[in-house]
């Protein structure tokens, strides 16, 4: 059954329509690559490793001829950002945003630097709310298109102990259904992706052990699963859940909370 089916209106893209991934250099952004290049979308690839993006740009090209262009950039540099947010804007062969690159958090609140912060909520917020910014306004003129944000269960989740990459996540997911909100209307496709345990370098680039992680998905079930939700119009796809009535109860009692929200007076427990 599909998990929180949405009443968007499901565009027929061509298949020629062209594809951006940001973080396509590794792990779910590469395996997007892939899948889509499968598919016989054309495909622009934003990371930093230049030399991985062009071999797998090569790669793709022969085994699916399909165009595929590279564009390195570093998305924590406001240079690098507002090229990539240019070619969003400028080029209307895009007509999907994959908003994948992310990072995960290296220890503990307490061991959190300025600059590590910073790196980690431009990279996991700013940046992919300013590439949905900039190619926003051009599929809902166009009526069509799709924007993909990569979120994380663990932005559900305090009690994993990754506060700030878990804020980040909870600020995509929050992202994602607020524009599914205003963008869907308009024909423009929102979903947000929850992965959990995965398996890519983003752990070892974090300095964690994987192999202690008890559960463990591989990175082409986790897309596959993602692109399923995508076919479907799901809102928001979590493959590992098995039991979606779990986010159906979520999703419900958040919105009896909106309903119980009484905003003239103080609830009695707070009146002395
Ligand atoms: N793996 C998991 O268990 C898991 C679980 C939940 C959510 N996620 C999310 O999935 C997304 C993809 O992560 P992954 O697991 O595939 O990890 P990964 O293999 O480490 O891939 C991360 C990608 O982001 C790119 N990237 C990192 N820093 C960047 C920067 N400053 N500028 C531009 N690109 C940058 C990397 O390329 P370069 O190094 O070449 O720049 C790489 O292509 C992330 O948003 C992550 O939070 C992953």
């Amino acid at each position: 059954m599909a998990l929180n089916p949405t009443l968007q209106a499901t565009p027929t893209m061509a298949l020629s329509n062209t594809v951006l991934i940001t973080g396509a250099s590794s792990g779910i952004g590469a395996t997007y690559a892939q899948r889509f290049a499968q598919r016989r979308h054309d495909l622009v690839l934003v990371a930093r490793d230049a030399a991985r993006l062009q071999a797998l740009a090569d790669t793709l090209r022969t085994a699916h001829g399909v165009k595929v262009d590279v564009l390195q950039a570093d998305l924590t540099r406001p240079a690098d950002i507002a090229r990539v947010e240019a070619r969003l804007r400028d080029d209307a062969s895009i007509s999907t945003l994959i908003n994948n690159a992310g990072m995960a958090q290296t220890g503990g609140f307490a061991a959190q630097t300025a600059d590590a912060i910073d790196r980690l909520i431009t990279l996991n917020t700013s940046t992919p709310t300013r590439l949905a910014a900039a190619i926003a306004p051009r599929l809902a003129a166009a009526g069509t298109g799709a924007i993909v944000n990569i979120g994380s269960v663990v932005g559900m989740a305090p009690e994993f102990g990754m506060s700030v990459y878990g804020a980040t996540k909870a600020f995509v997911l929050f992202l994602s259904q607020g524009l599914a909100l205003e963008l869907g209307p308009k024909g423009v496709y929102v979903q947000a992706v929850l992965p959990a345990t995965t398996r890519t370098e983003i752990w070892e680039r974090a300095g964690m052990d994987l192999s202690a992680m008890p559960e463990v998905m591989e990175v082409g079930e986790l897309v596959d699963a993602a692109l399923v939700g995508f076919d479907r119009r799901e809102a928001v796809t979590i493959p590992p859940l098995h039991d979606d009535a779990h986010w159906s109860a979520l999703d419900g009692a958040r919105q009896a909370l909106l309903g119980g929200l009484r905003q003239a007076h103080a609830a009695p427990r707070y009146q002395r």
